[in-house]
């Protein structure tokens, strides 16, 4: 692959605090960045730079690692804009939604299945995405929860094995037995797909004893927990994924001081969804309660057909700053590295020396349009692994 300088950066958010203004951002102006065979090469001044096989100019436009999202349930079929519609006159957003979607989804077909979600991830990248976590949820069968990660697996390494998404009607009266199917053969069918495991944690889903058992089994062959915890009123969830050492709590919107206090000393990463918020007219989690406490929070869509139906991470990170009162620099940190210690991944998620070269050229000067310009298509082109996706 040929050597790019990308030259007349006006301002280069590295993520790296060594460099530039070493803010958490490692702000540069006026900068140079070599991509070389996928990676970072070499960072800095705009005069300093060296020499490439070609050789791009930003034109002064500002530049930002790719959006690291690490929540999403692009796996599905059918459609749930009636239920949007009636939310937005009121009725609350129930986690029983989730069962119509499953109909649907049991029914696609997979070259359905596989088109919805490739049309979903191009539109994540047209958005700047670079790294894309998916989720099964939407089969509760063996069979169909291990076709949706499969199908997921075609799109990213992300794959998250969330079985244990709401109890299918099917099993209403026997959740036990639904336990044991999801510890179970469902977990075998689906662990060749999947590198995570999920739970909903939730009144109407699945209790705390539930949930541990079935993060534990996943554990067991080698699935990295992560939660659902917390969406929709106060609960175990949290406590829960602190236990178990999940890399992630997710939703965290009604927590006790307990709960943040238990984030910050297991160092779980809080993934906020402010999405959520506002495609459910809910009240936003207290992003500034975590952050004093030290938790370390991240940014990520939650793009599912019930809850919050957006793939825009600018979306996300403008509603951070202005309903969540994160800085605009805290909220693009969030979207981009927090997300990438979500997924524990250590070369995505930043711009220096030996990072995955995963970045976005803004037409805008700084990163701080993409909250100052909300609902404004900034993202001008989208490099992923080296190459120019967009
Ligand atoms: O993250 N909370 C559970 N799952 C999704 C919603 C799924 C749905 O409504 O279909 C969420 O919000
Ligand atoms: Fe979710």
């Amino acid at each position: 692959m040929a050597s790019v300088l990308l030259t007349g950066i006006g301002e280069l958010v590295t993520n790296d605090p060594t460099v530039g203004d070493r803010s958490r951002l490692g702000l540069l102006t006026d900068a140079a960045l070599v991509v070389d065979d996928g990676h970072v090469a070499w960072v800095g001044d705009r005069v300093a730079a060296p020499e490439a096989d070609t050789s791009v100019d930003a034109g002064g436009r500002a530049v930002i690692p790719g959006f690291v999202d690490s929540h999403s349930h692009l796996v599905f079929a059918g459609d749930r804009s009636a239920e949007f519609a009636a939310r937005m006159t009121g009725e609350p957003y129930t986690a029983g939604g989730i069962r119509t979607t499953v109909a649907a989804t049991r029914a696609a077909t997979d070259e359905t299945l596989t088109a919805g979600v490739g049309r979903l991830v191009a539109e994540m990248s047209r958005q700047g995405t670079t790294t894309i976590e998916i989720k099964s949820g939407y089969g509760l069968t063996a069979h169909d929860e291990s076709r949706a990660l499969a199908i997921a697996r075609q799109f990213t390494d992300e794959t998250t094995y969330l079985g244990a998404h709401v109890v299918p009607s099917e099993y209403a009266d026997d959740v036990a037995s639904y336990v044991e199917l999801v510890t179970g053969p469902m977990l075998e069918a689906s662990r060749p797909y999947a590198h995570w495991i999920d739970v909903f944690c939730e009144d109407g889903a699945f209790d705390a004893d539930q949930a541990r058992t079935i993060l534990t089994a996943g554990a067991s062959v080698g699935l990295t927990p992560r939660v659902h915890a917390n969406q929709l009123g106060p609960g175990p969830g949290v406590q829960v994924a602190c236990e178990v050492g999940a890399a992630s709590a997710d939703h965290c919107t009604h927590l006790t001081d307990a709960d943040v206090a238990a984030l910050a000393d297991s160092g779980v990463v809080a993934t906020l969804l402010p999405g959520v918020e506002f495609s459910t007219r809910s009240p936003y989690p207290d992003a500034r309660q975590l952050l004093a406490a030290g938790v370390t929070v991240a940014l990520a869509s939650d793009c599912n057909p019930g809850s919050c139906y957006t793939s825009s991470m600018p979306l996300c990170v403008a509603l951070a700053v202005r309903e969540m009162q994160m800085s605009p620099a805290e909220a693009l940190w969030s979207a981009t590295g927090g997300g990438a210690l979500a997924l524990r991944l250590d070369k995505v998620g930043w711009l220096g020396v030996g990072a995955s070269a995963d970045l976005v050229v803004l037409d805008a000067p700084s990163y701080i349009h993409l909250a100052y310009r909300p609902g404004v298509p900034l993202v001008s082109t989208v490099w992923r692994r080296g190459r120019q996706v967009v």
